[in-house]
């Protein structure tokens, strides 16, 4: 029953069904509510049944997310601050790319598209995995959502039960943990070290999984390591994935256009024996500098896929019509995005460059030199020690 502080009339009165004719729940008039105010708003607090499912409470926010919501706060208060958490280029979004989608407002592309994505987009996202990755993918084997996250998410919802493990070499982008425990499964996490340069040893891989391990998650290039698997290590970790029918790779590839020569990106989903039992994401935000935009994709085995499409078709319909157009326009840039993406590489990697050289002057601070991405591990622990 839901009362409100002031029991005086007059007010409109609900039978509920629980105890016709007595229990009610009284709402007051709009005019009466008015004079009352803040008076009226008051609701008893036992009223609301503030639990919050177990599901959700033993989530952890997403602390890149936070620390850039801190830093834009700031930023709007005046304060001068420079945001280094999230993974975001500092390029505004390519202009052709932009005009596509103010094009697709004036133009009328307004509308819900198909819940996958429209059928342009995904024969596009189909060519370009086709020609850049040597993929072979048809249009219902690809799922267009709200960014690269909402892809892993639906994912590792759509594939995982509860007992199951997900496998995550560390360092990881801090969402991974999080989607497994949102799907009920265990994070497992394989420790990596710089001598590796954080790359996965095969062996340690071969010594946790069971039967229970549902998803090995690969982020090459990585986020936050900067480090790429080469084609032989991956070919390594194949060879022991396909000894365990149970378990599957998400390839997380969003990185994949910001590397530095000579590294070179290979797609796991290419390896023999891997299509069949990986499911490749890649997205917009990163090497297109789109991250507003919210535009990412999966592609699979149709099976995964239409479970992904129908976690996606209950949450939040198609991605945004007009992303998708813009979208478009970004894979008609050409190969690997074209000279809009390789200017911003190459002054990613001037900065690259600049920064290593520089921590590398400083005693006590080890760097594992970044092939790729925007992220810098730094190793502070001999400056440091027991103070972090
Ligand atoms: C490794 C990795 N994967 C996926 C994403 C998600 O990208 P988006 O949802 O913007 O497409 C990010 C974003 O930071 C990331 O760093």
């Amino acid at each position: 029953m839901v009362s409100f502080s002031s029991s005086s009339t007059p007010s409109f009165t609900v039978p509920t069904k629980t105890s016709p004719g007595t229990a009610s729940v009284s709402f007051p008039r709009a005019s009466e509510s008015r004079k009352r105010g803040a008076r009226m708003a008051t609701v008893r607090a036992e009223a609301v049944d503030a639990t919050i499912s177990p599901r959700v409470s033993a989530l952890r926010p997403s602390k890149t997310m936070a620390i850039t919501d801190q830093a834009t706060a700031l930023r709007q208060a005046g304060v001068p601050v420079i945001g280094l958490a999230a993974g975001e280029p500092d390029f505004d979004t390519p202009t052709v790319i932009a005009e596509a989608g103010m094009n697709a407002i004036r133009d009328g592309a307004t509308r819900y598209t198909p819940n996958a994505g429209t059928l342009e987009l995904r024969k596009a996202i189909c060519k370009k995995l086709q020609e850049e990755n040597g993929l072979s993918y048809t249009p219902d084997q690809v799922l267009v959502s709200n960014g690269a996250k909402q892809c892993i998410t639906q994912a590792v919802l759509a594939v995982c039960s509860p007992g199951d493990e997900v496998l995550i070499p560390a360092p990881y982008w801090v969402s991974y943990p999080e989607m497994a425990r949102l799907a009920g499964a265990t994070p497992v996490i394989l420790p990596t070290s710089i001598s590796d340069n954080y790359l996965l040893r095969p062996e340690s891989l071969a010594s946790v999984i069971n039967e229970n391990s549902r998803i090995l998650i690969l982020c090459s290039p990585s986020n936050p390591t900067g480090s790429v698997y080469p084609k032989e290590l991956l070919e390594e970790i194949a060879a022991i994935v396909r000894k365990y029918p149970r378990l599957l790779v998400l390839s997380d590839e969003i990185y994949e256009h910001i590397i530095y020569q000579p590294a070179k990106h290979t797609s796991f989903a290419s390896l023999p024996g891997m299509w069949e039992r990986t499911l490749t994401v890649n997205g917009f935000s990163k090497a297109f500098a789109m991250t507003g935009w919210r535009l990412g994709y999966l592609a699979a085995p149709k099976h995964f896929v239409s479970a992904c499409g129908k976690i996606q078709s209950q949450y939040t319909s198609g991605a945004s019509s007009i992303s998708q157009k813009a979208g478009l326009a970004a894979l008609n840039l050409g190969y690997a995005g074209g000279e809009a993406v390789s200017t911003m590489v190459k002054a990613f990697q001037e900065r690259r460059d600049y920064l290593v050289r520089s921590f590398g002057e400083l005693s006590g601070v080890k760097i594992s030199e970044p092939q790729v991405c925007l992220q810098y591990l730094l190793n502070i622990y001999n400056i440091y020690q027991e103070s972090i």
